[in-house]
């Protein structure tokens, strides 16, 4: 069964709890079970995991470029500044990879400083608004090929 990393970043384990009216309520424990499950029925299996800690998500991906899994990532917040972890992610593509980013919201609607992602330069694409099920659009997209 083929492997895919899902690396969500800081403050999604709060989902359901963290500003419900632009997140959604459904929390973390419910999203990983959603995401095993969509995995399955695409026939992969999905490595889930939360950080809130920025070297932790760059030790994840120097793991899935040495190992040459793909990965979904929602980097939260360091999607606007990280350059660290957009070089990490580079990596991962150089590697023969493939990075997809996923956003619960649409960063492009929301708070300007939200409109900048440094990772998507280096992303194989990128799905953003669909809630919860942005990350089922993902996991779709890497069973395309
Ligand atoms: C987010 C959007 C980011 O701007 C924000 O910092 C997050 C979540 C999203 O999934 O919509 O934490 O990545």
């Amino acid at each position: 069964m083929k492997k895919v990393l899902v690396i969500s970043g800081p403050n999604l384990s709060r989902l359901g709890s963290r500003e419900p009216d632009v997140y959604g309520s459904t929390d973390y424990a419910e999203l990983t079970r959603l995401v095993e499950e969509w995995a399955n029925e695409l026939g992969m299996s999905a490595e889930i995991r939360q950080t809130d800690s920025e070297a932790e998500m760059i030790e994840w991906l120097h793991e899935a470029a040495d190992a040459g899994t793909d990965v979904v990532i929602n980097p939260a917040a360091f999607t606007h500044y990280a350059y660290a972890v957009r070089d990490a992610a580079a990596q991962v593509i150089t590697a023969g990879g493939r990075v997809v980013e996923v956003h619960l919201t649409n960063p492009a609607t929301r708070e300007r400083f939200r409109h900048l992602s440094v990772i998507a330069g280096v992303s194989t694409g990128t799905i953003a608004g669909f809630g919860i099920h942005s990350y089922r659009l993902a996991l779709e997209s890497l069973s395309l090929k």
